[in-house]
């Protein structure tokens, strides 16, 4: 193992999830969650699942509780899934929602560290994404966009939500943190709270980057959501800020916003105000650099 890699972080991580585990997927219940949820899941179907052959397989990177596993499984009853994560506690969640929505024979689940992915498994796959806070979390992103690069099979795409680096800056800002904010904006690594372990942020120059230093063509470079920013309450599983539930707290007004964000993201130059980065890259079968 890399000299470098760090088990009390390690460590860190797998308690922070494990305390979240049975209770994370009430995040679905939020009414800011469940908008960034339906962006992202129309911008991933429109530029990748349905661009993919019927049988196609994936691995969800930092997969957790399944929650992107399941839906894509339930939409495309020919593919197939693997999971792969670091925490047993959130894997478990996925293994009982898999059962309970009659999925469980199209997923696999396997604990490890995404830094050591490539010796786990086989390469072929055609889709490899990893959602929310996953490359945030990793000692080495670099790392492991190279690792899941590896595993893909020519034409096969990567894609991430990661976390801004400018939101981060703008979130602490308002919240009267400064040197976290200044943390977010100079060194890419911050925290939205104090309970959380320190991470990685990233501008959207410089996760482009890092998908093309690996070989991979970017193919698409988007963000959201834009037009309106969580507060603290929605970095917790239950709840929601005053200010967000006054605005979205409606289906009139969430459908109405929900339409000028799904607008706003189809021009990629609003990414850099973006709270998560949505960026899809292509492993070509000889990796001509974009
Ligand atoms: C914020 S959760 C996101 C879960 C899921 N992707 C989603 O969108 O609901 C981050 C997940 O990454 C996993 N994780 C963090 N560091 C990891 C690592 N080095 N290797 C594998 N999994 C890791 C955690 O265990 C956790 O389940």
């Amino acid at each position: 193992m890399d000299k470098r890699y760090n088990l009390d972080y390690e460590a860190m991580v797998i308690k922070y999830f494990d305390a979240k585990a049975t209770e994370y997927d009430l995040v679905e219940e939020q009414v800011y969650w469940r908008l960034s949820d339906r962006l992202l899941w129309t911008v991933l179907i429109e530029q990748v699942l349905d661009c993919l052959p019927a049988n196609f397989r994936f691995i969800d990177a930092g997969g957790g509780t399944g929650r992107w596993t399941i839906k894509i499984l339930q939409a495309y009853p020919h593919a197939q899934a693997l999971i792969y994560d670091l925490s047993m506690s959130m894997t478990e969640q996925a293994l009982e929602s898999a059962q309970k929505l009659g999925v469980s024979d199209r997923q696999k689940i396997c604990n490890g560290r995404l830094e050591n992915i490539d010796e786990a498994l086989d390469p072929g796959f055609d889709l490899i994404f990893n959602f929310h806070n996953v490359l945030g979390f990793v000692q080495s992103p670099h790392l492991v966009v190279t690792q899941l690069k590896t595993l893909l099979r020519d034409d096969g795409v990567l894609v991430s939500f990661v976390p801004n680096s400018y939101h981060a800056t703008f979130f602490n800002i308002m919240r009267g943190r400064l040197d976290e904010a200044r943390r977010a904006l100079m060194q890419n690594r911050s925290r939205f709270t104090e309970d959380m372990p320190d991470m990685h942020f990233f501008t959207p120059t410089a996760i482009a980057k890092m998908y093309r230093d690996t070989g991979l063509i970017v193919e698409h470079l988007t963000g959201f959501p834009n037009l309106i920013y969580p507060g603290y309450q929605e970095t917790q599983l239950r709840g929601s800020s005053s200010g967000i539930q006054n605005v979205l707290g409606t289906q009139e007004a969430f459908d109405d916003i929900y339409e000028m964000e799904y607008q706003a993201q189809k021009d990629g130059a609003i990414v850099a105000r973006s709270n998560n980065i949505f960026i899809v890259g292509r492993k070509l079968a000889q990796s001509v650099k974009s």
